[in-house]
């Protein structure tokens, strides 16, 4: 068993919950009359997802898209691949991708690239967290949640080698010096 790492709440649920919400007010704006097609990034954005389509009062549908990056742990090793495709046509779309943290920017990168040869209508971005202090390629974000320190975070969807995911709040992990 590994040794249970020290957690510490960044952003508890109450303010994940008002960032949400901001964020769903936002969206519902500019899309309430284009039917979007929301794409989560598996698996992180499950929360988030899940969250944020229950303030969308209007016409949508949901995919997710899974990718997997080489390697684990703490880690992104910048060499990606699709292991779970689309479902639904992204041509013509109007395509919002949702993600839970935007950290070196490849994931993204990769998503957005894969998605904008499908030729969608539009294709923008909203992410619950940046952690830009980590950006190793430029990602533009249409919606952003919170903006989050270069630590290690856990929680709401996030994981450290898959474990943590379920946690209600936000928890970055105490450094081991
Ligand atoms: C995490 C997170 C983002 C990505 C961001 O996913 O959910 O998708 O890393 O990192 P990046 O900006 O450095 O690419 P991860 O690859 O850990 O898979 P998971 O969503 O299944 O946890």
């Amino acid at each position: 068993m590994d040794s249970q790492p020290k957690l510490h709440i960044l952003f508890n649920r109450q303010e994940i919950e008002a960032t949400v919400s901001r964020l769903a007010a936002e969206i519902s704006q500019d899309y309430h009359d284009k039917y979007p097609l929301l794409i989560g990034i598996l698996k992180g954005s499950f929360m988030f997802m899940a969250d944020l389509i229950r303030h969308l009062d209007f016409p949508l549908e949901v995919d997710f898209i899974g990718l997997s990056s080489y390697g684990g742990g703490r880690q992104t090793l910048g060499k990606i691949k699709v292991v779970k495709g689309l479902q639904s046509p992204v041509k013509g779309r109007e395509v919002l991708v949702i993600e839970d943290i935007i950290d070196t920017g490849l994931t993204t990168a990769f998503t957005l690239d894969y998605l904008r040869k499908k030729k969608p209508a539009s294709l923008k971005l909203c992410a619950l967290t940046d952690k830009p202090a980590r950006r190793q390629v430029p990602v533009t974000i249409d919606y952003l949640g919170l903006t989050v320190p270069n630590k290690f975070l856990v929680g709401y969807g996030l994981d450290l080698n898959q474990k943590f995911r379920n946690l209600p709040d936000i928890c970055f992990i105490e450094d081991e010096d």
